[in-house]
């Protein structure tokens, strides 16, 4: 018997307009970027090093959405230019869409970490830091109008449809996120660089796969 596809549903609540600065920010991506550099919406700033915007086309066809800059995207002051972001450059070239052509952001633009010693370690956002971070992300949407979104991840997809939202169950499909928004569902590229060493193959061609729906979207444009 065949399972029914699961449903998903944009749920964003949006805040009154114009009580977040990125509502006030202005009309182009630049001015976005330039607002967002002070963002205090959050007390991630306080021990981040700066603000870590997405970068790409202005006009770009597809959007991928990560879940927050790491220890070096942090330094960098880029998106995915560590481990994840060279497994995920990778994958991208493995279905022909050149990071180079995509607009890449995440749902929480400062890094958060433990201090263990001299180590920072990831930790986890939680729903009112992805909260307090999603207006930046509703106006890079708005503002660069890709024609299809990638959740990579749990705080992606939490972010983008304002729920929690299983990630295994919703993989691998087109979703419809709003009129000429579609939605696509994958795991965080750092989970393939978690899973046990004989997963790992295995682990790589189905985000590959996932990620072979996104190519009609760049020959489209
Ligand atoms: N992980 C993310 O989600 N985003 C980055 O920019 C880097 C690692």
């Amino acid at each position: 018997m065949k399972t029914k596809p699961a449903i998903v549903k944009p749920a964003i609540v949006k805040p009154a307009i114009g009580s977040h600065p990125a509502d006030r920010a202005g009309e182009s991506i630049e001015a976005l970027r330039k607002a967002a550099v002070t963002c205090r919406a959050c007390p991630l700033w306080k021990n981040a090093t700066q603000t870590v915007f997405g970068e790409g086309p202005a006009h770009a066809p597809i959007m991928l959405v990560g879940e927050q800059p790491g220890d070096q995207e942090d330094l960098a002051g880029h998106p995915f230019v560590g481990p994840a972001g060279g497994l995920l450059t990778r994958a991208l070239a493995a279905v022909d869409v050149p990071r180079e052509q995509v607009y890449v952001t995440n749902a929480v633009k400062h890094f958060k970490f433990e201090l263990r010693g001299k180590r920072r370690l990831h930790k986890k956002p939680v729903d009112a830091e992805i909260a307090a971070c999603h207006d930046w992300l509703r106006r890079e949407i708005e503002l660069i109008g890709p024609n299809l979104l990638v959740a990579l991840g749990a705080t992606a997809a939490r972010s983008i449809l304002g729920r929690a939202t299983p990630i295994m169950v919703n993989r691998g499909k087109l979703h419809q996120y709003a009129p000429g928004i579609s939605l696509l569902i994958t795991v965080h590229p750092s989970f393939l660089l978690r899973v046990p060493e004989q997963d790992k193959d295995n682990e790589y061609r189905r985000f590959v796969t996932d990620l072979e729906l996104a190519k009609p979207f760049l020959r489209a444009t």
